[in-house]
């Protein structure tokens, strides 16, 4: 049965690369939540826009599942294959396919990992602003599925606002050309903004067209060690108001510990119980009064106990390390994730409420917490205790995050942030939407994929 479905794809798209190795199924069928065991059917890997729209027709036919795949760095489960799918990978479409100096574009394809784009546009003297630790092997393809955020929205805001125009295939296999590249147009539902952040559950992205920025001014990195939460967010008004930032961003001890287990350099000779790596415009002597006079400022309230400033590149890249090695140095224990954003103005009370719901959620467990805190993004991760079962810890997680959703939902905050809804975050949906919004929800990816084939199970169930 299985054989006759990939013969006949093999008639209709002679060229296409398909794989069905064990270790090729293993490979491509998880992303990095590694909770399920990969099992899809196959692995296709295209060449063309036109072999996308063979296999999505295909699909339809055969009544075969389809999960478009990128780098696979999503920590939703968005990207997972665990019920014989059809991987549907863009690693091999990853060119740079135009370029334009006027409109200010760069044109690629969905496989182009990130890095690769940051540098097409440096080349042209421009910059490509979205920015996170993956950027060494996530896709373009993926950070528009899921409106990819990262450490830089505080200023540029998320995958979303850089979107000039989407070539998609739809589920239905119709090829879409939307926006090609306009800076108005208004005519009509921009379905470009509907694609942006669909996890894959409409289309498939086969050609995306971007806004280069200026490039950035020259920064420095400031690394913090503050006393304490409610500190967080004076410190970022005080910055705020004070400096031109690129970033702000938040670790607590914990996540150090891991870093400096991970093989990062200890910053401080003391122990502190927050962090803050701050980036921010620097190069001319006012930008540099300014810098340190939010620091004096901060101290001065007691708001600030340590900080140290990058004097180089290679010691930016030293603080930022210690910020962008978390997610990797806590990889190994399989931490259960939360990734959760309320605005910005509620923070405070929503920290505080979460704190106190932690601490009686999780005594004594090792919760890591760090995030994006100028854009309201806070990373809750979880170890799990030594010798605990993963679904024992998961179920207990789960009962956490349904007191951590609830809050969510009285505070008018989201469960999923940045990372997505996927299959992680899918029971706590309706806290974060309302049941008119999840019909609307279901019944657009009926008329873009009546077949139910792209994706089906992520977000919500069928
Ligand atoms: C990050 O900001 O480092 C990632 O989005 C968070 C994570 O690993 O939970
Ligand atoms: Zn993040």
């Amino acid at each position: 049965m299985t054989d006759q479905r990939l013969e006949r794809l093999r008639r209709l798209a002679p060229e296409l690369r398909l794989l069905t190795d064990a270790a090729d199924l293993e490979h491509y069928g998880r992303d990095w939540t590694r909770r399920w065991t990969p099992a899809p059917l196959a692995v296709a890997l295209p060449a063309s826009a036109d072999e996308v729209q063979s296999i999505v027709r295909w699909a339809n036919d055969e009544h075969v599942a389809v999960v478009p795949s990128g780098g696979r760095t999503g920590l939703s489960g968005g990207a997972v294959a665990a019920n014989g799918e059809l991987v549907l990978s863009m690693e091999r479409m990853n060119r740079v396919v135009g370029f334009d100096a006027v409109d200010r574009t760069l044109t690629v394809q969905p496989g182009i990992v990130l890095e690769a784009v940051h540098n097409a546009a440096r080349e042209h003297g421009l910059a490509y602003p979205v920015d996170f630790g993956a950027r060494g092997s996530c896709s373009i393809g993926g950070n528009i599925a899921t409106n990819a955020g990262g450490i830089r929205v505080i200023r540029y805001g998320n995958t979303r606002n850089w979107i000039a125009g989407l070539k998609v295939v739809t589920g239905s296999g119709e090829v879409l050309d939307l926006n090609r590249g306009l800076v108005k147009n208004a005519s009509g539902y921009d379905l470009r903004h509907l694609l942006i952040g669909s996890e894959g559950t409409l289309g498939v992205v086969v050609e995306a067209t971007l806004w280069l920025a200026d490039p950035p001014p020259p920064t420095q990195v400031m690394l913090l060690a503050l006393p304490s939460f409610e500190a967080l967010m004076q410190v970022f008004a005080a910055f705020r108001a004070r400096l031109e930032l690129e970033a702000f961003e938040f670790f607590t001890d914990r996540a150090l510990h891991h870093v400096l287990v991970h093989g990062a350099q200890r910053p401080f000779a003391e122990d502190y119980p927050y962090f803050v790596v701050a980036e921010f415009a620097s190069g001319s002597e006012a930008r540099e009064a300014a810098a340190l006079a939010a620091f004096e400022f901060c101290v001065e309230q007691g708001l600030v106990l340590d900080g140290v400033i990058s004097q180089s590149d290679a010691q930016a890249a030293q603080l930022w390390r210690l910020r962008e090695g978390i997610t990797e140095s806590l990889a190994r224990h399989k931490p259960y994730k939360n990734d959760v954003s309320v605005r910005v103005s509620a923070m405070p009370a929503f920290l505080a409420e979460t704190q106190a719901l932690i601490e009686r959620g999780y005594p004594g467990v090792d919760v890591v917490w760090f995030g994006h805190i100028g854009d309201g993004n806070l990373h809750i991760n979880v170890v799990p205790p030594e010798g605990m079962a993963q679904d024992v810890f998961v179920a207990q997680c789960e009962q956490v995050t349904d007191l951590l959703s609830a809050a969510l939902a009285r505070h008018g905050g989201s469960i999923s942030a940045e990372h997505g809804i996927g299959l992680v975050k899918k029971p706590y949906l309706l806290d974060t939407r309302s049941e008119a919004e999840v019909a609307l929800m279901r019944g657009i990816k009926r008329v873009l994929d009546p077949n139910g084939i792209m994706n089906p199970g992520k977000v919500f169930d069928a």
